[in-house]
């Protein structure tokens, strides 16, 4: 397989190209208002490469708007978002988002999944190597129809395609259209999605929702797979505390938009902000984030 934690092209955001020290996403100061609701209220925290960074928190913690202002879905209304690695140093909050995508080498999946659903698995993971694809025709009919870089380039992206596919065992499914396939499946097509651009930073928005045990142990796998064979820095949000305190290497808490704690899985498990913002929840709880962090302390108090 191709698929390499090296080689994200350069771009006009690239103010530096020496291989970084210390985090590589570092999240300064961020706010983010909507009208009147701080949906994030001044963060900050970091991520380093080849880590898995748990984000944590009860429903509307302003979780996702982290990751949207990560990923330029939204522009901050305050703070600083910087990325560094060996393609460049970033100064995310400043950048489109395709070229945070495209540049910067920061992929993400979504909380409801986005996939094609028309489209074949297969092809939905080509659509995700388009500017490769579009670099090497160089941006010309003439390339798409006949240069041989191109078709080399398609062959190439068929090849990462079918290594994500084969590595998660869905080769069987490569051709079914994404949209009929059962939803823990379709949550491993958005991550191989997402790894087949060969992201840096790649930021997942509770890929465990919805997912049986087996798969959650599955995507555990998965998970820790990518972190130690491409020493690509992930970010996750989850609910599911049997995916996050067990994979994660730090954790960073959110409540109300604030960090209320951060640090190690078991640091922050016995937090008793961390109890608190959760367990004093009256509605909207998710059960199995209170159910675990209660059973966990209880069993550490026994
Ligand atoms: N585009 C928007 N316009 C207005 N308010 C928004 C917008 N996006 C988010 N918010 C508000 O910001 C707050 C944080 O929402 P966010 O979706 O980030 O929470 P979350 O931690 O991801 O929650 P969940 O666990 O339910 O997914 C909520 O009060 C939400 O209603
Ligand atoms: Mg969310």
């Amino acid at each position: 397989m191709s698929v390499t934690a090296q080689d994200v092209p350069g771009g006009p955001g690239v103010t530096g190209a020496d291989a970084p020290q210390g985090p590589m996403l570092t999240v300064e100061h961020l706010s983010m208002y909507f009208d009147g609701i701080v949906a994030v209220d001044d963060v900050s925290f970091g991520a380093e490469r080849g880590r898995i960074t748990g984000i944590i928190g009860p429903n509307g913690a302003g979780k996702t708007t982290v990751f949207n202002c990560i990923t330029g879905f939204y522009r901050p209304s305050v703070g600083r978002i910087a990325l560094d690695h060996e393609g460049g140093s970033f100064l995310l909050e400043r950048m489109e988002g395709f070229r945070i995508a495209r540049d910067a080498g920061v992929g993400r999946t979504f909380q409801n999944i986005r996939l094609f659903p028309r489209m074949t698995v297969l092809e939905n993971l080509l659509v995700a190597q388009h500017t490769k694809l579009m670099r090497a025709s160089a941006f010309s009919i003439a390339g798409l129809l006949g240069l041989k870089r191109f078709r080399d380039a398609e062959d190439a992206a068929v090849e990462v395609a079918r290594g994500w596919l084969a590595r998660l065992g869905l080769i069987p499914l490569a051709d079914r259209e994404a949209g009929t396939l059962a939803h823990g499946i379709q949550r491993k097509i958005e991550i191989a999605r997402a790894m087949c651009s060969e992201p840096k930073l790649l930021c997942l928005d509770e890929p465990a929702a919805g997912l049986n045990p087996r798969e959650s142990e599955e995507l555990n796998r998965l998970l820790l797979g990518i972190r130690s064979d491409y020493g690509t820095g992930i970010l996750l949000i989850e609910h599911d505390m049997s995916v996050v305190m067990k994979i994660s290497d730090h954790v960073v808490v959110l409540d109300h938009g604030a960090k209320i704690a951060e640090g190690t899985p078991e640091a922050v498990r016995h937090d008793p902000a961390v109890i608190r913002a959760y367990l004093g929840e009256e509605e909207g709880l998710p059960e199995v984030v209170a159910g675990d962090i209660a059973a966990d302390t209880k069993g550490e108090g026994s």
